[in-house]
């Protein structure tokens, strides 16, 4: 029997609504931080056991029906050879941020030396799954990938990489081609060494605009998925003027924010399973308005051939891990006659 995420990325409705969390596994998790201690963000995500560790960590805790790979979307740089860091508080940063085409021109070639630990962390989570439960891989798409290389550190608005974009097209074009085969590559590691589906994060593409998006963003987000085996699920926040043209890198599923209603997003990509949408400052308003909108989510979500639950971006680090565990049980025990009902939930 297939898991319920695999069913759903079929456009096949489940028995049982499926839901798990971006950013699940990490920072809200005590038993995360007691581990992580003493050894920084990206080198805990290149040590198989430890990496493996914190991938079951909040299935066990949560029941929820999918572990994503604890990694981080940059590390494909990293096995590249490039200097990055996670900074704590702060984000990626890059030791020398890449502005120019000659710096462009200095990336290391855009392959792994040595990926044996990203290999050796999925076969232990692979054997510790049930099979019930689905095994999700990532990448960074390149535009997201690009806003961390060219400001060198998180930003609000990415003006240097959208102005990059623009001043020069061939400069922009090799480094969203460096990009994309760096998260290709990471994205056939995790899916030969047993990722049953991926999700591409465009996290930040939300600061394009559609016309922007299509000619500057989405063939590079395709060429990431080229031979990339397997269901695909793809992600953005402040998306929605371009959810229909992010669908179509060939996907299964499109990861929504909290800012569009599912009925609404179901209607822009007609045919694809939809993901989200849980807004995640709902985590700290109680459990009488959590349930609510959830209930209100999963109700839109009915328009879509499949929903898989999520929130509409990752969990914050100082969510109440409790909270997620009930929330889950609170999913896991809907009726079809509370997941048809019309305008029960509480609209946001
Ligand atoms: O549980 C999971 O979702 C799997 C692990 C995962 C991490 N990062 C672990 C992580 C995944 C899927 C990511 C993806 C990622 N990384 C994205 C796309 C998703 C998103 O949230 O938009 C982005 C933009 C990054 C880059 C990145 N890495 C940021 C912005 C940060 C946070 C910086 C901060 O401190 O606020 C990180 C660090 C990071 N990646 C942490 C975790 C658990 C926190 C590290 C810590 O301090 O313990």
């Amino acid at each position: 029997m297939k898991s319920t995420i695999l069913q759903a990325l079929d456009q096949v409705r489940p028995e049982r609504l499926p839901v798990w969390f971006m950013r699940q596994a990490g920072r809200s998790l005590p038993e995360y931080r007691k581990l992580r201690r003493g050894t920084t963000m990206l080198d805990s995500c290149l040590i198989p056991e430890m990496a493996a560790e914190i991938t079951l960590q909040p299935v066990r805790r949560h029941d929820v029906d999918a572990a994503i790979f604890f990694s981080d979307i940059m590390i494909p740089l990293r096995l590249a050879g490039v200097d990055v860091e996670i900074q704590p508080g702060v984000g990626p940063v890059l030791e020398n941020p890449i502005r120019t085409r000659a710096e462009v021109e200095k990336l290391p070639a855009p392959t792994f030396e040595d990926a044996s630990m990203i290999t050796a962390a999925l076969k232990i989570i692979r054997d510790e799954l049930s099979a019930h439960k689905a095994l999700l891989g990532f990448a960074g798409a390149p535009f997201t990938l690009a806003a961390y290389m060219v400001e060198g550190r998180p930003s609000k608005d990415h003006l240097r990489a959208r102005a990059l974009m623009y001043a020069d097209p061939k400069t922009w074009d090799q480094l969203m081609t460096w990009a994309a085969k760096v998260s290709n590559l990471f994205l056939k590691v995790q899916v030969d060494a047993g990722a049953d589906a991926v999700q591409l994060f465009d996290s930040w593409a939300g600061s394009l605009s559609r016309n922007s998006y299509v000619s500057h963003v989405l063939p590079y987000s395709k060429m990431t998925l080229e031979g990339v085996a397997g269901p695909r699920i793809h992600f953005g926040t402040n998306t929605a003027p371009f959810l229909d043209a992010m669908a179509e890198v060939g996907v299964n599923a499109i990861g929504v924010d909290h800012r569009t209603p599912l009925d609404e997003a179901a209607k822009l990509v007609p045919g694809l399973t939809l993901q989200g949408n849980i807004d995640p400052a709902m985590l700290f308003a109680g459990e009488d308005a959590l349930h609510g909108h959830a209930l209100d989510v999963i109700q839109r979500g009915q328009r879509a051939p499949a929903h898989i639950v999520n929130l509409g971006h990752g969990v914050p680090k100082d969510a109440d891990p409790g909270v997620l565990t009930e929330l889950v049980a609170f999913i896991h025990s809907l009726t079809p006659e509370q997941l048809n009902a019309e305008h029960e939930g509480v609209s946001i």
